[in-house]
């Protein structure tokens, strides 16, 4: 059989998402039509898509069709919106361009947008633990994916991260200083979407190994990436303003080992990501060209 090319491949994957997303956003009160508009305004607003395709990518390695994992892979996407309007408020990041649009405070203000970002992180659970799901997902395996999720967006994820992020001084050598900020900020969110997708498709303990090895790989090769691209991205293709890293003194790859030595490092990950997949049993193509995404992405 001809196999798909990727990028038309990842094209009908995020079309798919995307059609499930808009479809079951909850219908918010009237009253408070302001958060309905602002939710939908970050969330429907296109990006990458990228945790929810890792997440029903695996599945799919494993030899399954991942439709029935659909409202997991809302979830990750709320809590990574969220994440994001938060990132860029005045007291965070302070930017004004996400997902070529302005941010959602620049656009709703500080206020609304801090809701706007809680109320995303909120219905997330709400998603994820709603009992239609039980009609395709065992209980465990549904509190298993919860806990995966909350441990990686909080305190011993994405919300530690952030705090080191922000703190912006080596709390450690300055290569196990950045290997935690990237680890925590971004590489929690990513390996868990792979991990759920690796639990949901009830892989064996050696795959789940190996495809959190490889989640924890791609993680950070997401992030050296993301530091390269604020040096040398464009706007245009970014959504977002290049330049904030060095505007704010954020730890980066490039700031603290320079750009080359940076594209190296992310090279390597993804080289030690790709040997993951090669230890698994599974059909890894997917996931290997995802992860060639990851390292040459220009947005
Ligand atoms: C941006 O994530 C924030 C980081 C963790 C670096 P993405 O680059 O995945 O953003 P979208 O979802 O495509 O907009
Ligand atoms: C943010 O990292 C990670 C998040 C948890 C959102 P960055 O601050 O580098 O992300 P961008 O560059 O603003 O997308
Ligand atoms: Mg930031
Ligand atoms: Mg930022
Ligand atoms: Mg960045």
């Amino acid at each position: 059989m001809v196999q798909q090319p990727f990028i038309d491949y990842y094209k009908e994957k995020v079309a798919r998402f995307e059609a499930h997303l808009a479809e079951t956003f909850p219908d918010i009160p009237p009253p408070v039509a302001i958060l309905d508009e602002s939710m939908r305004y970050s969330l429907l607003a296109g990006g990458k898509r990228l945790r929810p395709i890792l997440l029903l990518t695996t599945i799919e390695c494993a030899g399954k069709n991942a439709d029935f994992a659909l409202p997991l892979a809302c979830a990750i996407e709320y809590i990574h919106t969220y994440s994001l309007i938060h990132d860029d408020l005045p007291c965070m990041d302070d930017d004004e361009l996400r997902r070529g649009q302005p941010t959602n405070h620049i656009k709703y203000g500080e206020e609304i947008a801090l809701l706007a970002g809680d109320a995303l992180l909120t219905h997330c659970f709400s998603l994820m633990s709603s009992s239609t799901l039980l009609e395709k997902i065992s209980a465990v395996g549904l509190l298993r994916a919860i806990h995966i999720l909350a441990e990686s967006a909080g305190v011993f994820g994405m919300v530690s991260g952030q705090v080191a992020d922000i703190q912006k001084y080596m709390t450690l050598e300055p290569e196990e200083t950045l290997t935690f900020i990237h680890s925590h900020k971004t590489g929690a969110l990513i390996k868990a979407a792979i991990q759920i997708g690796a639990l949901l498709a009830e892989v064996g303990d050696s795959d789940f190994e190996q495809l959190t090895g490889f989640g924890v790989e791609i993680g950070k090769c997401f992030q050296i990436q993301d530091d390269i691209l604020d040096v040398t991205g464009s706007q245009e293709l970014l959504g977002k303003t290049p330049g904030t890293d060095e505007k704010n003194k954020t730890l980066t790859y490039p700031s603290i080992f320079g750009l080359e030595n940076s594209k190296e490092l992310a090279n390597s990950c993804y080289q030690q990501a790709l040997d993951h997949l090669d230890r698994t049993g599974l059909q890894t193509l997917r996931l290997r060209e995802l992860a060639g995404f990851v390292l040459k992405r220009d947005h």
